[in-house]
C-alpha cells in the first residue's frame, strides 16, 4: 500500500494505475476503521483493479457544538487495517489540500431538499459539507466506481443525487451495513458508548426489525408505528431524533401503493448519536 498525503502525488498514482488499465474504486472515510470500512475496502476490489481510500476528518460537516475535536483519530491503527484489506492508496491529506482557499471560502456543492430532512433537519450543513467533501475528493481521485455504507442511506441517497446532476461518470455502489453479533451497527462513534450503553445500543436495530414485521401487515398504519417505535426506544434508554418511514427511491413520505420502503432512525444513547436504518421491500398484498 503507498500512502500520499498530497493531490500532485496521489493524481500521479491514479495516472499510472489508468496506464496499466486499471478501474479505480474509491472509498472515502474519516478514519477510526472498523470492519464497516474494511467491507467496503474488500468490496472495491469487486470492482476495480485499484483501490483508493481516503481518511480525512472534514471539518465543514460538523456542527458547531458536534464532535469535530473528540472524534477518533487513529491513523496508524487504520494504515495497518487498509493495507490488510487490500487498500493500494490510502490518501490522507490535511486541510489545506482540500481546501486550498481555506473553509470559509471554499465552494460549496448542495443538493436541495433531501439534505434538509431527517438527518439533515437536526443536523443543519452536515450534508453541504458531506456534498461539497466527497465532491472535492471526487475531484482529486477522479474514481470510475466510488463505494459508500448504506448505513448512511440519505448520504448515500445524496451522493447518487449530486453524482447524476452534475453528470459526474462514476458508479456509486452501496454497501450493506455491517452489524455487531447482536445487531447493532458498526461505527466510529460507538466508541463513545459506556458498557451499560452498548448494552442497550442493540435495541435500535431490534425496533426497526420489529416495525418491520408491522408494515408488512395489510393496512400498517404507518405514523402509529413511527410513534410506538419512538416509545420504544424511550423506553430502552434512548433520546430518539427521529424514526420515520420512507420510500427508498427519494426518502419521501411513502404514498399508497409504495412497496420499496426503508425504515429510518436516529436516537441519542448518552453522548452518541446513534443511526440506522432497515430497508422493507413489501409484497404486492401487503
Ligand atoms: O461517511 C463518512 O465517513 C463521511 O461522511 C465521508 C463520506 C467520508 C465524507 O466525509
Amino acid at each position: 500500500m503507498r500512502a500520499v498525503t498530497d493531490s500532485a502525488a496521489l493524481a500521479a498514482a491514479v495516472r499510472a494505475a489508468r496506464a496499466a488499465g486499471r478501474r479505480i474504486g474509491f472509498v472515502p472515510t474519516m478514519g477510526n476503521l472498523h470492519a464497516g470500512h474494511r467491507a467496503l475496502f474488500e468490496r472495491a476490489r469487486d470492482h476495480a483493479g485499484t483501490v483508493v481510500a481516503s481518511i480525512y476528518v472534514n471539518p465543514l460537516q460538523f456542527g458547531e457544538h458536534e464532535d469535530f475535536q473528540g472524534y477518533p483519530r487513529t491513523l496508524e491503527l487504520d494504515r495497518q487495517l487498509a493495507a490488510a484489506a487490500g487498500v493500494d492508496i490510502l490518501f490522507v491529506p490535511d486541510d489545506a489540500q482540500i481546501y486550498p482557499r481555506g473553509r470559509a471560502a471554499q465552494t460549496r456543492v448542495e443538493v436541495p431538499g433531501v439534505s434538509d430532512i431527517l438527518c439533515g433537519q437536526s443536523r443543519p450543513g452536515h450534508f453541504r459539507g458531506v456534498t461539497t467533501v466527497v465532491n472535492r475528493l471526487f475531484n482529486l481521485v477522479t474514481p470510475d466506481v466510488a463505494l459508500f455504507g448504506k448505513k448512511d442511506y440519505q448520504q448515500w441517497l445524496l451522493i447518487r443525487l449530486m453524482a447524476g446532476d452534475l453528470g459526474m461518470p462514476i458508479d456509486i455502489v452501496g454497501i450493506d451495513t455491517v452489524r455487531a453479533p447482536d445487531g447493532l451497527a458498526l461505527s466510529s462513534r460507538n466508541g463513545y458508548l459506556t458498557d451499560a450503553e452498548r448494552a442497550i445500543a442493540p435495541r435500535l436495530y431490534a425496533t426497526l426489525v420489529e416495525c418491520a414485521g408491522r408494515l408488512h401487515a395489510p393496512g400498517a398504519d404507518i405514523p402509529a408505528l413511527e410513534a410506538s417505535a419512538r416509545e420504544a426506544l424511550a423506553a430502552a434508554g434512548f433520546r430518539s431524533d427521529y424514526v420515520s418511514v420512507r420510500r427508498q427511491a427519494d426518502l419521501a413520505a411513502p404514498a399508497p401503493g409504495d412497496r420499496a420502503l426503508v425504515i429510518l432512525a436516529a436516537a441519542w444513547l448518552g453522548r452518541a448519536r446513534l443511526i440506522d436504518n432497515l430497508e422493507v421491500n413489501l409484497n404486492p398484498a401487503g
